[in-house]
């Protein structure tokens, strides 16, 4: 049975579901290890809402566990040495180097975790993969672990992770699915099945599945592929409604009824962001290229592309509209995050258009409800267009979305948040220069409302 967990990586994974297995098993020491001394600081802030990741229900969850039987810690050695299962939950960025660079997952983090892991480890443990990982990888954590370690027993189980962020706690607390892979052997089994009686403390026996090792590996990045492909679809749909004068929301809707396809995931936008489905399937394509599977790869990159020409059709389309200048324009940018709920921004669409934008010299005013103003700049500065000075020369953080559109020659909306549906739209027109427009990424506000208004409100796909 498991007692005592640690989990490596106190990111947007590892933070959450190590919180929500505290919540769950009681009798379950979790602690959570990062090398990020800020990172666990915030998560130990006596103030809930100053955690670094925001997530709805997560502050209650932490209060809940946190000192109880949850603990957040930089005694990496220490958490490894007490655990009997270890989470590795780190970071797997694409490479930016090297051989596979700009597709490849860079594999330097869970590498070093397994070596610490073979160094530190005294007695037999189960390492669990929580990280997205390219398929074999558990091969090559386990051939560190059995050459340089200490004589120890490990079983390395492949557990991926599917929350979506914005909901994470819904999602981990009813799972449509966990999934764990492991050894088809008797050892391999026996390790599944101690993992398994972790997750039923609170999900359904039969919505656990496990499967081999391998199967569970690839599974993860399949799935954020079939996810990923279903926007470019409806996005590559969206430009063909822009010049046919269809709809694309009513396309999608009467697509989506056909339970063959399903409606969810159907929503065309600016483009889809965050940290996973770009790098993940990235890595797909260059796991098929490295088996000469040439075909596979290019089916799915295409889905990149896609969501690529979304982001630059979006800045096109505000250039052109904006009788193609925006050069000294103030363009209000209503939202960062790369999806509403979270404060994360990897891979955001808003950072691409803003890039594009400033590049054509417009001045962008940014509100989000929940992204820090330094964060803005990093992620800006992060693409290295330009200099870091001339990024601050052409981008303002404002405290509140009123303020970002005053004076404003437009508005673009790049996250869906829902306080943004609420606002006082026409003391935002009355405060804007005219013609006012709006350039709606997400489809949020309503057509009709806005134009009675006055202004001239562009959709995607429509
Ligand atoms: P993150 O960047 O938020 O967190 C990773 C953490 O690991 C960082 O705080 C970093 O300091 C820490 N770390 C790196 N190397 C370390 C080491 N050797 N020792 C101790 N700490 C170390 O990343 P995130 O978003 O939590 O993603 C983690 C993994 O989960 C990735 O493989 C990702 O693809 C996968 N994933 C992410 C999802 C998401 O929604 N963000 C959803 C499902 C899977």
């Amino acid at each position: 049975m498991i007692k005592n967990i640690c989990c490596i990586g106190a990111g947007y994974v590892g933070g959450p579901t190590m919180a929500v297995i505290a919540q769950k098993c009681p009798h379950i020491k979790v602690t959570v290890v990062d090398l990020n001394q800020d990172r666990i600081n915030a998560w130990n802030h006596e103030d809930l809402s100053l955690l670094p990741i925001y997530e709805p229900g997560l502050d209650a969850v932490v209060g809940e566990a946190r000192g109880r039987n949850l603990f957040f810690s930089t005694e990496v050695d220490q958490a490894i040495d007490e655990a009997d299962a270890i989470f590795i939950s780190v970071n797997t960025p694409t490479k930016t180097y090297g051989v596979g660079k700009g597709m490849a997952a860079d594999l330097k983090y869970i590498e070093l975790c397994a070596r610490q892991i073979a160094r530190v480890a005294k007695n037999d443990k189960i390492v669990i993969e929580k990280s997205t990982l390219p398929v074999r990888t558990a091969q090559a954590i386990k051939d560190i672990l059995d050459h340089t370690g200490n004589g120890v027993n490990f079983q390395i189980l492949s557990n991926p992770e599917f929350l979506a962020e914005g909901t994470a706690i819904e999602d981990l607390f009813a799972p449509d699915r966990v999934l764990i892979g492991g050894d088809t052997t008797p050892e391999g089994q026996v390790a599944i099945s101690k993992l398994v009686e972790v997750y039923a403390n609170w999900v359904n026996r039969e919505n656990i599945l496990t499967t081999n090792v391998w199967s569970s590996e690839l599974s993860k990045l399949t799935a954020n592929a079939f996810l990923a492909q279903r926007v470019s679809s409806i996005n590559a749909m969206s430009e063909l409604c822009e010049k046919t004068g269809a709809d694309v929301n009513e396309v999608a809707k009467a697509i989506g009824l056909d339970t063959r396809i399903g409606s969810k995931f159907l929503k065309s936008s600016v483009g889809f962001g965050g940290s996973c489905f770009q790098k993940d399937i990235l890595n797909l394509v260059y796991i098929a290229k490295s088996y000469g599977l040439n075909e596979v790869a290019d089916y799915w990159e295409q889905v990149i592309i896609m969501n690529d020409h979304q982001k630059s059709r979006f800045s096109k389309n505000i250039i052109s509209t904006l009788y193609n200048t925006v050069s000294g324009k103030k363009i209000a940018f209503l939202g960062w995050a790369f999806k509403k709920d979270t404060n994360d921004t990897r891979e955001s669409a808003a950072i691409y258009v803003a890039n594009d934008l400033i590049s054509e010299q417009a001045n962008i005013a940014v509100f989000d409800p929940k992204v820090e103003a330094d964060q803005i700049l990093f992620d800006l500065n992060y693409l290295e267009t330009r200099t870091e000075a001339d990024n601050k020369k052409y981008i303002s953080i404002e405290k509140n979305g009123y303020d970002a559109c005053n004076n404003a020659h437009a508005i673009a909306i790049l996250t869906e948040w829902d306080e943004f549906k609420t606002y006082d739209w026409q003391k935002i027109y009355d405060n804007m220069l005219k013609p006012a427009f709006v350039f709606d990424g997400r489809n949020l506000l309503n057509k009709t409302e806005l134009e009675k208004i006055g202004f001239i409100y562009q959709a995607i796909g429509s």
